[in-house]
């Protein structure tokens, strides 16, 4: 969700891994913390004008430290210049890249000093940006991208994809990319294929419209809705044999990212060509499917195999029976 076009994200630089250099791109530890300024590492990112839609980047080199020096001159500095630029209309919010070593430590700092209405969203890796493969442009991708968010305030942490606020975060690994967690919290969210997915979301009307109809009406006459998986060999004469014998609806638990065995798929395309309503989940027992496939309705809110039974058989209470 963004409110308001054509504003303004900051993104103000303290150095850390995220601008490191090696010698060699092999070299994962061997590096100097702190090289590269904050252009170069938003030049490294192609993507970056899609992720903005029209928002302006205004960016500041504020310190280039390592940051296991970080010191509490350098914090009052940060306050104060995320403090002059959240306090203008425009700007959206504020991208801190930063070492991960004191990360969470700036980040607790940050939200007691600022307690920010706006979104502060501070960022870094743990590769090099000279690795061959560094971490450091996609997690600032995915920085800008929450920055951006209109659902967020406050104080929060971006790395491999996961979201975490500055009470939780902590860094837990020395090495690996996902380096951070947010303990028992769990994270606030992920960010997928340039999209935020929150992981409370409250805001999502937790009635179905047709739950009056699931009072009224026997249970008898409920919508048939029925449960299938795509596995390796998936027979398609499932499929027929739940359509000839009336089925209204099919919840499919595909494969990875809501992928479907070619023979189970194209049954399922001749189901809804006969008016079965079909729904795709993912046999994955976390997260959800990114993205639409061109065949199948996703089912809504990331929902399992078996909760998405449920809300398909009541939004069929409407059109199935009277
Ligand atoms: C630092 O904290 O500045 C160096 C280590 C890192 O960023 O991973």
């Amino acid at each position: 969700m963004y409110a308001k076009k054509n504003q303004k994200v900051v993104v103000l630089a303290t150095g850390g891994t995220i601008a490191g250099t090696a010698t060699h791109a092999s070299d994962h530890t061997g590096y100097t913390a702190g090289q590269l300024n904050v252009q170069q590492l938003l030049d490294a990112i192609p993507a970056l004008s899609d992720a903005l839609q029209g928002d302006a980047l205004v960016c500041e080199q504020v310190v280039q430290l390592d940051s296991k020096d970080m010191d509490h001159a350098t914090w009052q500095t940060l306050a104060q210049r995320c403090a002059h630029w959240l306090s203008q209309s425009d700007v959206r919010g504020i991208v801190i890249t930063h070492g991960t070593d004191t990360l969470e430590e700036t980040a607790w700092f940050l939200q007691m000093m600022l307690g920010p209405t706006k979104p502060v969203v501070l960022t870094c890796a743990m590769r090099p940006a000279t690795a061959l493969m560094p971490d450091g442009p996609q997690n600032l991708l995915d920085a800008i991208t929450v920055a951006r968010d209109a659902m967020v305030h406050g104080v929060l942490a971006v790395c491999a994809g996961r979201i975490h606020g500055a009470r939780d975060v902590q860094k837990v690994h020395p090495y690996r990319l996902d380096a951070f967690s947010s303990g028992d919290a769990g994270p606030r969210g992920w960010v997928e294929q340039g999209r935020v997915r929150w992981a409370d979301l409250g805001g999502w009307p937790m009635v179905h419209a047709n739950a009056q109809q699931a009072f009224d009406r026997p249970v008898a006459q409920w919508p048939w809705v029925a449960v299938l998986h795509s596995h390796t060999n998936a027979d398609p004469r499932q499929v027929h044999a739940l359509v000839a014998a009336g089925v209204q609806g099919i919840v499919l638990a595909g494969t990875g990212n809501g992928t479907v065995h070619h023979s189970l798929l194209a049954a399922l395309i001749q189901a809804q060509a006969q008016g079965v309503a079909v729904r795709l989940t993912t046999r994955c027992g976390e997260g959800q499917i990114v993205g639409q496939s061109a065949d199948l309705q996703t089912a809504p809110l990331g929902l399992s195999v078996y909760k998405a039974r449920i809300s398909l058989m009541l939004t069929l209470m409407t059109s199935s029976l009277s």
